[in-house]
């Protein structure tokens, strides 16, 4: 295992697979009346989070407190930040304080990398500007083999704003190492120019893919990163791409409904979708503490995927 996870670009398809393994094992955890393991004790792991975050800063606070180690949330807008301090400061001052992992959420794209340069802590990136969201990209890869069995050769829609989303990037680096076939679908204002060349299929109508998707994987419109213009409105990108119930309708009976939550309820998806059996959303947001545990517990040293008891 590499010291940081600051991408699935960076990572082998070897060490995804060890992860999720090992969060197969965290996953058994939950069963049990007490869920805490001492694996990770005398562990210090920070939240470090400029941007806003529920699924992600909470999963992280819970699967270091499952393991044992000490967890510490830094909020931003009530720290040092405000007065100025830089990135690398606040960073520097964090690995003074004692912190092992830094769990990193940045607006800018390459914040982890920068301070995977700068600190000895392993850095976790959390969400990098428009770059890479890991450890969504696996707890969905670990949602889909969970249900499917296997990622290779599944057939994952990703339907939406690919231009601002980190998590379609960290899925289709993810998804096509680990030899899924990966199809994208949007407006074409939001589909990055070239991203045939990472071994996606981009498609036009939504309409006709959508029967043959083992999987479909909604993702939010980042209405904070938008320019103005992207698309005509709400209302018109709901009728081109949004799940709908009458598109529920052309899904096949097995295939899973995924999307990374926040959702825009009624544009991107309807309540009625994510409250569909094929819907796996709830799923996703259990399986990121377990895959959090094993990012978590791999970074920190621990070789095997069963965790000691
Ligand atoms: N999916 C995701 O990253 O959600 P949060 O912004 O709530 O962490």
């Amino acid at each position: 295992m590499q010291r940081d996870l600051l991408g699935l670009r960076q990572l082998e398809a070897k060490d995804m697979e060890l992860i999720l393994d090992t969060a197969e094992a965290c996953k058994q955890l939950f069963n049990r009346p007490v869920r805490k393991v001492p694996t990770l004790r005398g562990k210090v792991v920070v939240n470090l989070f400029y941007e806003p975050s529920t699924r992600t800063r909470t999963s992280f606070e819970m699967a270091g407190k499952w393991l044992s180690a000490d967890v510490v949330n830094i909020t931003v807008a009530a720290s040092s930040v405000v007065k100025g301090e830089s990135l690398k400061d606040t960073a520097r001052t964090v690995q003074a304080l004692g912190a092992d992992m830094v769990v990193i959420r940045h607006q800018a794209s390459g914040v982890p990398h920068l301070l995977a340069r700068t600190v000895d802590a392993a850095i976790i990136n959390a969400g990098d500007g428009t770059n890479e969201h890991p450890t969504q990209g696996l707890l969905d890869i670990f949602t889909i083999r969970q249900h499917l069995g296997q990622v290779a050769g599944k057939r994952v829609l990703i339907v939406g704003d690919i231009l601002h989303s980190r998590v379609a990037r960290s899925n289709i680096w993810g998804l096509t190492k680990l030899g899924a076939a990966v199809m994208v679908c949007g407006p074409p204002t939001l589909i990055p120019v070239g991203l045939e060349k990472l071994g996606v299929t981009v498609v036009e109508n939504l309409d006709e893919v959508l029967p043959l998707a083992d999987v479909v994987n909604v993702l939010r419109i980042q209405l904070e990163r938008q320019k103005a213009g992207m698309f005509p409105t709400l209302r018109e990108y709901t009728r081109r791409w949004g799940i709908t119930g009458e598109r529920l309708a052309l899904m096949r009976p097995d295939a899973l409904l995924m999307h990374p939550g926040p959702a825009n309820l009624g544009v991107e998806i309807s309540e009625e979708a994510t409250l569909d059996r094929r819907s796996v959303i709830r799923e996703q947001v259990t399986n990121g503490v377990a895959v959090r545990m094993a990012v978590l517990y791999l970074l920190s040293g621990g070789e095997r995927h069963e965790l000691a008891d």
